[in-house]
């Protein structure tokens, strides 16, 4: 954007007023309760956090096709909205902003965790490697389903629920996951998809699915209230394209046209931490409100902020060590570290028990 942007003033993003420009990353933390409903302990680790400019929700399952992992929340049911209602009722009562981001897994998932014990779908039937989580532990993954085209149709539909039920709990905004190897980014990649249907085969068609849930979700809830995720170089569940930079160049193209909210980015590879991609291209392509993420910490942010890497950045493992975040990069204070071993899943250790500066 430009020089003179204070990480640590409001800033104006469409409709919304941030109060800062860190974000909280969307994270899988594993804790939602019985039927992948929000609960108490949920609410209290959102509220904690609510200093963020913006809160990025972790994925939320937008149908019982798209659950990938234990304990983690779904969009879909009554009850999940009404869990969710009580996460934002915290959130900006502290003054704070919350988006919900929409996941649907496609392969990334296993038969015990779906209805009927269901074969995972995805754009083709390729299986990738390695094990899919389950209630009784890691089991190797299946090979999916390959969707039939009339069932796509469904599969953005459900999006369009999930956007109207995040409305209704009172979220003021959605994330279209389209990142890290899960449905969406299995047809954006020529690794995983092999289709030969409009959804496959040309870069046009690969991207088409992005297309129609992005156009579907803001004809629903309006493209002000709408961003969409990207990690086009990650091959975090073994996903890949034969030429990324080309890829999510036209994806960027794609995105520009739609008055979206933002545009978030997984700049890297979670796999082997290198960054190779030229995601200023994809930054200026956009034209609009870029959100980079990865390894971001306060330095590398008000860098990116200054030579114009970002107009927003999300930061993940260190908001989830310290609740009190930004009012911590703005003393310049110490970082409470996070403990590996109670990211995923467990209680209130390691989630909501991270100390406050002043506590
Ligand atoms: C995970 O559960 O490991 C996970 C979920 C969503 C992501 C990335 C990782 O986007």
């Amino acid at each position: 954007m430009n020089t003179t942007i204070d990480a640590f003033s409001p800033a104006k993003i469409g409709p919304y007023t941030l109060n800062n420009r860190f974000v909280m990353a969307p994270l899988t933390r594993n804790r939602a309760g019985a039927g992948n409903v929000p609960q108490p302990l949920n609410v209290e680790y959102y509220k904690q956090r609510s200093g963020a400019g913006l809160i990025i929700t972790e994925a939320s399952q937008i149908s019982p096709m798209a659950v990938g992992y234990p304990g983690t929340p779904g969009i879909h049911s009554p009850e999940q909205v009404k869990g969710w209602r009580a996460v934002t009722d915290a959130v900006h009562a502290k003054g704070g902003l919350v988006f919900i981001q929409l996941w649907h897994v496609g392969r990334i998932s296993h038969p015990s965790l779906l209805p009927g014990n269901a074969t995972p779908v995805a754009p083709s039937a390729i299986r990738p490697d390695g094990e899919a989580f389950t209630m009784t532990g890691p089991q190797p993954f299946e090979t999916p389903r390959a969707l039939e085209t009339e069932e796509i149709p469904a599969i953005v539909e459900d999006y369009v629920r999930a956007a109207k039920n995040a409305m209704d709990a009172g979220f003021d905004g959605v994330e279209i996951h389209a990142a890290n190897g899960y449905l969406i980014d299995q047809f954006l990649r020529d690794g995983s998809n092999k289709r030969t249907d409009r959804y496959g085969g040309s870069l046009e068609n690969r991207l088409r699915l992005l297309k129609e849930v992005t156009e579907a979700v803001i004809t629903a809830i309006g493209p002000e209230k709408t961003g969409v995720r990207l990690s086009p170089e990650n091959t975090f569940n073994d996903i890949r394209d034969s030429d990324p930079q080309t890829t999510f160049n036209a994806v960027a193209d794609m995105l520009a046209g739609y008055g979206l909210l933002y545009l978030h980015v997984v700049e890297g590879d979670f796999v082997s931490g290198e960054a190779k991609l030229d995601y200023r291209e994809l930054k200026r392509r956009f034209k609009g409100v870029y959100m980079a993420n990865g390894g971001y910490d306060l330095e590398r942010s008000l860098k990116a902020f200054e030579y114009g890497g970002a107009d927003l950045v999300s930061i993940g493992k260190l908001f989830l060590a310290n609740p009190d975040l930004v009012v911590r990069f703005r003393k310049g204070a110490a970082l409470n570290e996070p403990d590996q071993a109670t990211f995923y899943g467990g209680g209130a250790e390691g989630y909501t028990d991270y100390p406050f500066l002043e506590s």
